[in-house]
C-alpha cells in the first residue's frame, strides 16, 4: 500500500475547498448531500471549512463489490430534506465510471432544486468526463487503481487510516 495524498495535502486542499465554496455560496441556503458511506470523513472536514450556515443530509447507494463496480446501483438510503428550490451540493468520495454520480445526480436533480452542484474528493485520471464536467469541485486528481483510506474502502476496511492510499496489487485485479 503506498500514500497517494497525504493527510497534509488533504488538509491543505480541504480548506482551499471550503474557501471556495464558502465564495460561491454567500447569502444562499446550501443543503449538503453526503454519499455515504465513502465520503463521511471528507464531508466532517469541509463542513468545517465552509463558513456558512448549511443543512446536512444523507444519500447511501451501492454499486461496488471488492474492487469491482458491479453496474447496477441501488439506493440504500434516500434524503429526508426537502431540497425544492434549495441550492444543492452533492459531497462524492471519488469517481472512477461515473455511474454514481450520474445517478444521484439524475435522482436528486428530479427533487428540483434551485441549483445542484458536486464536490468530489477524487478523480480517476483515466475517467473520461463529459464537458462540462459535472464536478464543480474536485479534490485531487489520483492515478487508476483502487484507493482506500480518508474515508474510502475496500470491504468495509481502511476507511479509519489518514491517507488516501493505493493498493497496487487491486490495480491489477481491476483490469
Ligand atoms: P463509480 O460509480 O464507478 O464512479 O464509483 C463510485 C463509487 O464507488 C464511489 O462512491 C466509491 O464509493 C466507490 N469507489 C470507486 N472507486 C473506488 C476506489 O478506488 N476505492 C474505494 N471506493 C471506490
Ligand atoms: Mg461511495
Amino acid at each position: 500500500m503506498q500514500v497517494v495524498v497525504s493527510r497534509d495535502q488533504i488538509a491543505k486542499r480541504v480548506e482551499e475547498l471550503g474557501s471556495a465554496i464558502t465564495r460561491d455560496y454567500k447569502g444562499k441556503e446550501l443543503v449538503i448531500v453526503g454519499i455515504l458511506r465513502g465520503a463521511c470523513i471528507f464531508l466532517a472536514d469541509l463542513i468545517r471549512a465552509i463558513d456558512l450556515p448549511v443543512t446536512l443530509d444523507f444519500m447511501e447507494v451501492a454499486s461496488y463489490q471488492g474492487v469491482k463496480s458491479s453496474g447496477s446501483i441501488r439506493i440504500l438510503k434516500d434524503i429526508t430534506t426537502e431540497v425544492e428550490g434549495k441550492d444543492l451540493l452533492i459531497v462524492e468520495d471519488i469517481v472512477d465510471t461515473g455511474l454514481t454520480l450520474a445517478f444521484v445526480i439524475e435522482y436528486l436533480g428530479g427533487r428540483q432544486p434551485r441549483s445542484m452542484k458536486v464536490c468530489a474528493l477524487a478523480l480517476k485520471s483515466g475517467t473520461p468526463m463529459p464537458t462540462p464536467s459535472p464536478i464543480h469541485y474536485l479534490g485531487f486528481r489520483v492515478p487508476d487503481g483502487f484507493l482506500v483510506g480518508y474515508g474510502l474502502d475496500l470491504d468495509q476496511k481502511y476507511r479509519n487510516l489518514r491517507d488516501l492510499c493505493i493498493l497496487c496489487e487491486e490495480k491489477e485485479l481491476k483490469r
